[in-house]
């Protein structure tokens, strides 16, 4: 039987070049968290699956979730993703100084169609504050996702934070006569999703009345809470002032990148207050880059003691193809080379002191490989220059006997002689 060379459906195998790129990624995101004193943490890879059954809900744990009994008789799962997780730790450490700020990188699984953006096994950036009441920490939170596509490049008018609040959307539903609230919600998490008119049939049957899909519609297309129409739906009902409060916060930190938007509710269970997603204002990337949200019952779940918290999951892949679509990946990333300096053996009696220079250069922290193949020397130096190393040196019986090195530079094709640590020093200070 000749075994498959494909991994298991939607599970990622990245080749070298592939990580260059994600790496890259993982590091902006890690740095714009800690520019705002972010620390990180992790979690477990497996979970019970109580956990999620209890805080995740709906589709992500009945559709999607991996879960198995393991060999000691647990039902457990691989996460699908982490904020269960942050709660439980949050909760278990007791006493905090408060807010915490948070974030982490983990590994999420879910078993989903594979498509554009989604795989079934994923990296999502999570970026949380817990202990800090809204809108403050709800617009540090839209700060640092500016500040990401700030540091990735990205012009503001390729993506928007389209934001609303669940209470929000409750209370409009309720005041639209809408009876069944979680069947609307489903549907506007999937407004974006499918095409406009088959969004329309679904809402029409699940509410079974025309007139209300209709109403329903008009509110989806409100972009101010500070509309006429909202004020006449909902008069003082606090859902409508936290709204246009934090509207008016994020006027005055001047976010232009903010977008009201009643459609957005999220698929999560644990959404409490504002909710938000970070997509591309084009096109091509139709699934949102980021979502997250308020979610104030979490922590209490675990001991009594209610800590509300707010953050985001922001998908690696998700990110990476927005980016690729812009041309904001540097084009250095596919040039990287393995390392600084690539040792050339002239015969097989020179690879042992080649090794021990490769040894010498790595020892005053320059990056080196040591070609140990035996093949020609021709051929070594094809190999470097395919690989893009900067520096090539080839070792062979003068270079052993004299201690003196021909340090090769690969763009200019120049050659400067000199012993290890001059020339390790002479690279070191060309990085
Ligand atoms: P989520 O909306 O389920 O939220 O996921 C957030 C992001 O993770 C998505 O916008 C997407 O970019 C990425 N993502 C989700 N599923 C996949 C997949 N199958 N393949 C690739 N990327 C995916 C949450 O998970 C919340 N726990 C986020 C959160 C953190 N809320 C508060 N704090």
């Amino acid at each position: 039987m000749t075994l498959s060379t494909d991994p298991l459906t939607g599970m990622r195998q990245r080749y070298p070049e592939e990580m260059l790129v994600e790496r890259h990624v993982c590091r902006v995101l890690t740095e714009a968290g800690a520019l705002s004193g972010f620390r990180e943490y992790d979690g477990p890879v497996l979970e019970p699956f109580s956990l999620f059954e209890a805080k995740s809900g709906g589709e992500l744990v009945e559709k999607q979730s991996y879960f198995f009994t393991d060999r000691g008789g647990r039902k457990v799962v691989l996460r699908p993703e982490l904020t269960p997780t942050l709660a439980r730790m949050v909760a278990a450490r007791g006493e905090m100084p408060m807010p915490i700020r948070w974030m982490s990188t983990p590994l999420c699984f879910r078993h989903e169609r594979p498509q554009r953006a989604r795989a079934r096994e994923f990296l999502q950036f999570n970026l949380d504050i817990l202990g800090a009441d809204p809108p403050g920490a709800e617009l540090e939170v839209f700060l640092v996702l500016d500040r990401i596509m700030r540091l990735l490049g990205v012009s503001p008018d390729k993506y928007r934070i389209r934001w609303s609040s669940r209470r929000f959307a409750a209370s409009s539903l309720a005041a639209l006569g809408v009876t069944d609230v979680a069947g609307a919600f489903g549907l506007l998490d999937k407004r974006d999703k499918i095409e406009p008119a088959e969004w329309l049939g679904l809402l029409e049957e699940t509410l079974g009345c025309r007139k209300k899909a209709a109403a329903v519609e008009r509110l989806c297309g409100v972009t101010d809470p500070e509309d006429p129409y909202l004020k006449e739906l909902l008069g003082d009902d606090p859902a409508l002032a936290e709204v246009a409060g934090f509207q008016r916060l994020l006027l005055g930190a001047g976010m232009p990148s903010a977008e009201f938007c009643p459609s957005i509710v999220r698929g999560l269970d644990y959404y409490t207050g504002i909710v938000f997603e970070l997509t591309d204002t084009g096109g091509e990337n139709r699934r949102a880059i980021c979502g997250g949200g308020r979610y104030d019952n979490l922590v209490e779940a675990f001991q009594g003691r209610p800590v509300s918290g707010v953050g985001f999951g922001l998908g690696v892949l998700a990110l990476t193809l927005f980016l690729e679509t812009y041309g904001c990946l540097p084009d250095r990333l596919h040039r990287t080379p393995p390392a600084s300096l690539y040792v050339v053996v002239f015969s097989p009696e020179e690879l042992g002191p080649a090794l021990r220079i490769g040894e010498g250069f790595r020892n005053l922290g320059v990056s080196a490989s040591v070609d140990v193949t035996g093949r020609k020397v021709s051929r070594q130096m094809q190999h470097a220059s395919r690989e893009n190393y900067p520096w090539v040196l080839v070792v062979g019986p003068t270079e052993v006997s004299s201690g003196v090195l021909g340090l090769k530079n690969m763009r200019t094709g120049e050659t400067v002689d000199g012993r290890l640590e001059t020339l390790a020093a002479l690279v070191r200070g060309k990085e």
